[in-house]
């Protein structure tokens, strides 16, 4: 039980779909103790339930654009965990009209709110919780590959995704010489709530699949195990790291192609 002894915070669990949900299972199946987040009422129906599933009484309310949430669930913890051996930060949201279109077009009022719920709710997290985080802790978040290509759509949470993965960098730098780990998951994509406010992503996941090495699209457990390796101390040497979780599409320099019928054909089309 890799996890044994281990208490973590998870912050993003939306339901049995979320990213969120598949490391917590995969930290739960390794023997961790796991603390939850719900962003609003809503939200909060689907959580409790889940928390349940893992054995979990500590339910937390954190909308990560209100201030005073970040102090209260800091007391919590405290009260409730003394102290925390890993967080999840797995949480992200755009203005869907901003997931559409032509980047150019991008309001600053969807960059800011972008850059605020993506991105800078990582360092509130992170300074919020930094005096109950044990020394040999791991912070880990979620990434995408519009953070360092350009993806249909992604537009603005491809802007987001690279601040945010430069966000990494800088606290893995400030944190390690407490011994702190921070590091990001870039997931491939996977059917989930905030999956579906981006246009076209059922044309993204199929193209993925059809041109991963592994030609496949991952699931929420194999980013589960993923990171659970990255809050576990099997991970003690690696930080400010940016892991790819994506059946390997990000080393593709072109679509896959096969050979059909003696004919260089493109797997995309051998599918359609
Ligand atoms: N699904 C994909 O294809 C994919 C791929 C790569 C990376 N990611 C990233 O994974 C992370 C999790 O997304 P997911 O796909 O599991 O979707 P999800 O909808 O299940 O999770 C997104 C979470 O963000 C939370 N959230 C949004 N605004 C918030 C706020 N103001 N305060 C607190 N929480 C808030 C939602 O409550 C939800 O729990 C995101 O960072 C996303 O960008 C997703």
């Amino acid at each position: 039980m890799v996890m044994k002894g281990k208490k973590g915070l998870i912050v993003g669990v939306a339901n049995n779909k979320s990213i969120a949900y598949g490391i917590a299972k995969a930290c739960k199946e390794q023997g961790a103790e796991i603390a939850f987040t719900f962003m609003n009422e809503q939200i909060e129906k689907r959580v409790r339930p889940i928390a349940e599933e893992f054995g979990s009484s500590y339910v937390y309310e954190l909308d990560v654009s209100r201030p005073e949430h970040f102090t209260a669930l800091r007391e919590s913890l405290q009260k409730d965990f003394g102290e925390i051996d890993f967080i999840v930060h797995s949480v992200a949201f755009a203005p869907k009209d901003a997931l559409d279109g032509e980047f150019v077009n991008t309001p600053k009022s969807a960059f800011n709110i972008a850059m605020e719920i993506s991105v800078f709710s990582l360092i509130e997290l992170t300074q919020a919780l930094l005096p109950i985080i044990s020394s040999q802790g791991s912070i880990l978040t979620l990434s995408y590959l519009g953070s360092v290509k350009h993806v249909a759509h992604y537009n603005v949470m491809g802007v987001a995704k690279a601040a945010l993965e430069s966000t990494v960098r800088y606290l893995a730098f400030d944190l390690g010489k407490k011994g702190i780990r921070v590091n990001a998951i870039s997931a491939g994509p996977i059917r989930t709530l905030a999956a579906s406010g981006i246009g076209d992503f059922r044309f993204i996941l199929k193209w993925n699949e059809a041109n991963a090495p592994l030609r496949k699209n991952v699931t929420i457990q194999e980013v589960g195990n993923s990171a659970m390796y990255l809050l576990s101390d099997l991970s003690s040497g690696v930080s400010g790291e940016i892991h790819y979780v994506d059946g390997g599409y990000n080393i593709m320099g072109m679509c896959a192609v096969e050979e059909v019928d003696g004919k260089a054909t493109m797997v995309w089309d051998t599918l359609q």
